[in-house]
């Protein structure tokens, strides 16, 4: 019989603009302060891609040509790229395509896969699915958003969160057992009403009505989501948890999606892992959205051992939400 494939996670790549856009910054903009921000959020700066002509591909991009240096292998290796955003280059072609121009994948597919802020672990699962088939060998994840373009910088309820970023993994197959070990994916459209974009797509198409109303920036409705969010959040990771006999002593990080420090932390304490277990640098980046769970795994990536079993865990817009364990293999 042939040994069972996992999707072994094998290289890690990231970027970050240089621009940083500091609380101080954002006191000149609206009426906030450091205090209330830092006190709320956790966050402290956030990083901001600027100049024309620039998208979320030209972050995504840095990101896994990074990644294919670290792993010794060219772009034109790759299969697939899979790219979980909701800040698209364009509505279409899909932004996936446009990185696989960007860094010389000539032989990969690709395509988007928007799911907010949990888009890079139903990515991840999707892509695993693909290496376990045994048919693919080499799969890029991408979680890559430029929040800036779609954020109300006049709006201070969502301009304090959200931040631009983008952050890659490679999957490979692995027969000894690392990798992803389990996923855990859950979706509630009836979320839709506090987390949105309101016109841009088919049902409100752009006007200069549409404009004029501010309705390209994102929508929310920041007190029902964050309790949505820590109820959601916890609760996925404690079911993932049961399910494969593991509890918090067996984890050796959790890595939650970065929207709020006040989720993280509760999401933490529901599983019983103390703070020097939990990956945060939310007060480095803010909210990057579908970029914040593998820009945590490119910051640790130093400090991860084979072996380590990693829980991933994240909540966002429609409503999305769900876990992944990771059991590191390198
Ligand atoms: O990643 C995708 C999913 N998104 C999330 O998970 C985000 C979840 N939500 C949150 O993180 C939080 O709800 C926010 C950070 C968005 C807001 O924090 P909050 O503690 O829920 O604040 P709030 O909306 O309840 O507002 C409390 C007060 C209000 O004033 P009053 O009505 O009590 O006088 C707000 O107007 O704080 C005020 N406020 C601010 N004050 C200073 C709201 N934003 C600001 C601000 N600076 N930036």
């Amino acid at each position: 019989m042939n040994p069972k494939i996992s999707a072994a996670i094998t290289a890690v790549g990231g970027f970050v603009p240089e621009t940083k856009l500091t609380n101080a910054d954002l006191e000149r903009m609206v009426d906030t302060n450091d205090e209330w921000i830092k006190s709320r959020t956790g966050i402290e700066e956030r990083r901001i891609l600027k100049g024309t002509g620039l998208a979320s591909s030209d972050m995504a991009a840095p990101a896994i040509k990074q990644l294919c240096e670290r792993r010794g292998i060219t772009p034109k290796e790759i299969d697939c790229i899979i790219c979980a955003t909701v800040t698209p280059d364009m509505v279409f072609p899909a932004t996936a395509n446009i990185i696989s121009d960007k860094v010389g994948a000539v032989n990969a597919f690709g395509f988007d896969l928007e799911a907010a802020c949990s888009g890079f672990l139903y990515s991840l699962t999707v892509g695993a699915s693909l290496i376990e088939s045994g048919r693919y060998k080499k799969i890029v994840v991408v979680g890559v958003d430029k929040m800036s373009a779609i954020v109300d910088y006049s709006d201070r309820t969502t301009c304090i969160i959200f931040g631009d970023g983008a952050g890659a993994v490679l999957l490979e197959p692995n027969t000894e057992g690392y990798g992803i070990m389990d996923s855990l994916l859950k979706s509630d459209g009836t979320g839709l009403k506090h987390l949105h974009m309101k016109a841009g797509g088919s049902l409100n198409p752009s006007t200069a009505e549409t404009v004029a109303n501010k309705q390209h920036y994102i929508y929310q409705e920041g007190q029902s989501v964050f309790k949505f969010a820590v109820k959601g959040m916890a609760d996925v990771s404690a079911e993932l948890l049961e399910r494969n006999n593991l509890t918090g002593d067996d984890i050796s990080w959790l890595v939650p999606h970065q929207a709020n420090r006040r989720i993280i932390d509760a999401t933490a304490e529901r599983i019983g892992l103390p703070p020097e277990k939990v990956m945060v640098n939310i007060h480095r980046y803010g909210n990057t959205t579908a970029a914040t769970i593998p820009l945590c795994l490119w910051d640790w990536k130093d400090q991860l051992h084979k072996g380590d079993n990693l829980l991933l865990a994240a909540f966002g817009g429609g409503f999305t939400w769900g876990a992944t364990l990771v059991k590191w293999a390198y």
